[in-house]
């Protein structure tokens, strides 16, 4: 088995943090036991792009289990738990090859040997494997049955791959599952980003001047648990039915040019670059805490924050950088810009996860049982989104209404009742 990780020393650390995620996915665990039997992924070689962590551990157990052949390589350089890493090589042989802080060129050293396990399937977080697969591995492109990714980031880039025509191989938006979105990146963004932030600064949230940029499910999440710890928070956006939503939300609603002499602390949740850049820089306050929850580090200009610099203050805390200004005002750039919750803190918390990689772990069954799909987007079948929600709640011991006959009867009927 080939395997690049920082050191098998802290395995069991990694084992016991692997077992405790494993507690809250109930969901994940029945696919896991039935996989066990049916091997659904028997002979399938199969390559992950995630961020290595304890939920996706419990995933790639799951996908093993199936009888799939797995790889698992980082999909962000920073987001690596060296001692999860160690323990999937060593308690499940796994070939893991991810080392925290990995720089860029070992990053894409990893993912090249991802695509040189030679997959039937992959799994991505932000569409680094199969771009790469398109750049420098295209005649690998038809051997692959169908790529599963995971973010609002990478589904963006793909479809814009579709658009072009150059997209050579199936793809499922799973980040658009209803089972995803609404739970992970609203849920799982808001807090473990909240989270992030907290442990870079330890600062209190209640009475800030809090700015996010952006309104989508992740912007959503975020700004409602600051405004539930008492911050006063304030939504920049760039869509016009996104800025009604929050301001009706009750959030103010204001450019950045204007939200960026106000804010204490900065997020940027948009999956666009350049959101936060020179102009808001120059009117920022004194001390004033800029973060990223976006995917790739380039919402924030870091590398014009930097030039303006007069002088760098790194690791003023750990995971907090500092820039002094030549007017003498010190900005705070956390985690070098980086994805905040995964950079500072440990992601989503495993019970959101649950749905995010039971669906993934359904889909890649489901692309198997499908063949070759037809090239282009494929989205998650309504029935795998109502199965995963329907055990996600009878594990959350919620029991729901059933339509009854009647009921039924007057829904699909236009005569009765008008
Ligand atoms: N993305 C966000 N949180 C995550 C987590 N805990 N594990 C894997 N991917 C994630």
């Amino acid at each position: 088995m080939k395997y690049d990780v920082k050191s098998l020393e802290p395995a069991a650390e990694g084992k016991r943090r692997i077992e405790w995620a494993e507690q809250d996915m109930p969901v994940l665990g029945l696919i896991r036991e039935r996989f066990e039997k049916e091997k659904p992924l028997k002979g399938k070689r199969m390559s992950a792009c995630l961020h290595v962590t304890a939920e996706t551990a419990n995933l790639v157990r799951t996908l093993k289990a199936g009888g799939a052949e797995i790889m698992l390589v980082a999909s962000n350089p920073l987001s690596t738990q060296d001692d999860v890493a160690a323990s999937l090589v060593r308690d499940y042989e796994i070939a893991v090859q991810a080392i925290r802080a990995e720089d860029k060129d070992t990053y894409y050293r990893h993912i090249r040997e991802a695509i040189e396990f030679r997959p039937h399937l992959t799994m991505d977080d932000g569409a680094d494997l199969v771009s790469t697969i398109h750049f420098e591995y295209a005649d690998q492109a038809s051997e692959i049955l169908g790529s599963m990714e995971e973010t609002t980031t990478g589904v963006i880039r793909l479809r814009a791959m579709a658009m072009d025509g150059a997209l050579k191989i199936p793809v499922i938006a799973v980040n658009d599952a209803k089972t995803k979105n609404l739970f992970d990146n609203r849920y799982g963004t808001g807090q473990s980003t909240v989270d992030g932030i907290i442990r870079a600064t330890d600062i209190l949230l209640a009475g800030k001047h809090v700015v996010a940029a952006g309104y989508g499910w992740c912007g959503r999440g975020f700004a409602s648990r600051c405004k539930g710890m008492g911050a006063d928070v304030i939504i920049t956006e760039v869509d016009p039915v996104k800025a009604i939503e929050a301001a009706m939300d009750g959030f103010r609603v204001m450019p950045m040019a204007e939200a960026a002499r106000v804010g204490d602390l900065f997020c940027t949740l948009t999956g666009d670059i350049n959101v936060i850049r020179r102009e808001h820089f120059e009117v920022m306050k004194d001390g004033a805490l800029i973060a990223n929850s976006g995917h790739f580090n380039v919402e924030i200009d870091i590398e014009t924050l930097k030039a303006m610099a007069k002088e760098h203050k790194p690791g003023v805390r750990r995971n907090v950088d500092g820039y002094v200004m030549p007017d003498g005002r010190t900005l705070y750039l956390l985690a070098e810009g980086r994805l905040i919750n995964l950079a500072a803190a440990e992601g989503h918390p495993a019970s959101v996860m649950d749905m995010s990689f039971s669906t993934q772990a359904l889909m890649a069954e489901w692309v198997v049982q499908q063949g070759r799909l037809d090239i282009g987007v494929h989205s998650v079948p309504e029935a795998i989104e109502e199965w995963v929600a329907s055990l996600k709640l009878q594990s959350m011991g919620i029991a729901i209404d059933e339509l009854t006959e009647e009921q039924k009867a007057y829904l699909s009927s236009w005569e009765i009742g008008t």
